[in-house]
């Protein structure tokens, strides 16, 4: 995963970008080698499954289950793609963005207290569930606003269909776009002051007044993330969870954002844990 990170990240923002599909560069083959590592140990982990007696309370059973309008199933191709791409878009894209909220936390102990006073007044002392994730609106503003300073996908491409339009211009069909989160984000005629973490921006209307696109962390159209809702959902309540109990400390030096796959830290991120 860390080789398919860093080199797809590298296809993305060097020479690759160029290049047509084709071209064999030595980043290719390292991507297509560590794509072969991945597809066999998902292989494997379906096999199990396959072997295992009844059905698993877990999505990958889901899918073996699954039939589709003429009763047929999804081909061991399919499983592993749709697996593949579940794993890298569920796992990588919300600890990433955790690790990004607890780096902004650390560095702005206002938003930390008035963090830790939601908790302590929506959940007193017990553990958040999903039913509180509604009055959680503070929780959900850092994580939007940690989206959108460190969106874990930073970039979009894609490919131009006939009468596409951009700014008004034409597009020739089959031109390749590219549209970047971590640019549009921090665009001040949305966004002002946009390098400040400012969760308060999304005000307790969620941040209506910001117009559509101008925030896209998830993509947008008929391929926007299918698991938006759920990220969102999953990612408030960890943070929650963690801040309710606990603070920590993050390493007070500046972390580099890497566009890779992700958005990764330029190194580890360390952090002192405190009981609250
Ligand atoms: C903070 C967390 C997440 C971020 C920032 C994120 C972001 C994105 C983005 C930008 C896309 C591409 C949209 C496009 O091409 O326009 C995408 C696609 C996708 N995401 Fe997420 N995602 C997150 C979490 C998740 C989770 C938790 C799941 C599943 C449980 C998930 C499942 C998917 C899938 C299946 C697609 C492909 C949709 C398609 O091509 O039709 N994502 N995500």
């Amino acid at each position: 995963m860390d080789v398919a990170q860093r080199e797809i990240g590298a296809e993305f923002s060097g020479i690759g970008a160029l290049l047509p599909d084709w071209v064999p560069t030595r980043g290719r083959s390292r991507i297509r080698r560590a794509a072969a590592v991945i597809d066999a140990e998902v292989a494997r982990v379906v096999a199990e499954h396959r072997q295992g007696d009844g059905e698993r309370p877990d999505l990958l059973s889901r899918l073996l289950a699954a039939r589709d309008e003429t009763g047929a199933r999804l081909s061991d191709e399919e499983i592993r793609d749709e697996t593949v791409t579940l794993y890298i878009g569920g796992h990588e894209t919300t600890s990433s963005t955790l690790v990004w909220a607890w780096y902004l936390l650390a560095r702005s102990p206002g938003v930390r207290e008035a963090l830790a006073g939601e908790l302590d007044r929506v959940l007193g002392d017990r553990e958040p569930g999903f039913d509180d994730y509604a009055q959680l609106t503070y929780a959900q503003a850092v994580v939007k606003e940690t989206l959108r300073l460190y969106p874990t996908i930073w970039l979009l491409t894609g490919v131009a269909k006939e009468g596409a339009r951009i700014g008004g211009l034409p597009l020739p069909p089959g031109t390749r776009v590219w549209s970047s989160q971590w640019a549009t984000h921090r665009d001040a005629r949305w966004f002002p002051e946009p390098e400040e973490f400012r969760p308060e921006r999304w005000g307790p209307d969620g941040g209506d007044g910001i117009p559509e696109y101008a925030w896209f962390p998830f993509g947008g159209g008929p391929r926007a993330c299918l698991g938006a809702r759920f990220a969102m959902v999953e990612t408030v309540l960890v943070l929650a969870v963690l801040a309710r109990r606990f603070d920590l400390d993050v390493d007070p030096g500046e972390i580099r954002p890497v566009p890779a796959l992700t958005l990764q830290p330029d190194r580890e991120v360390l952090a002192t844990v405190r009981a609250r």
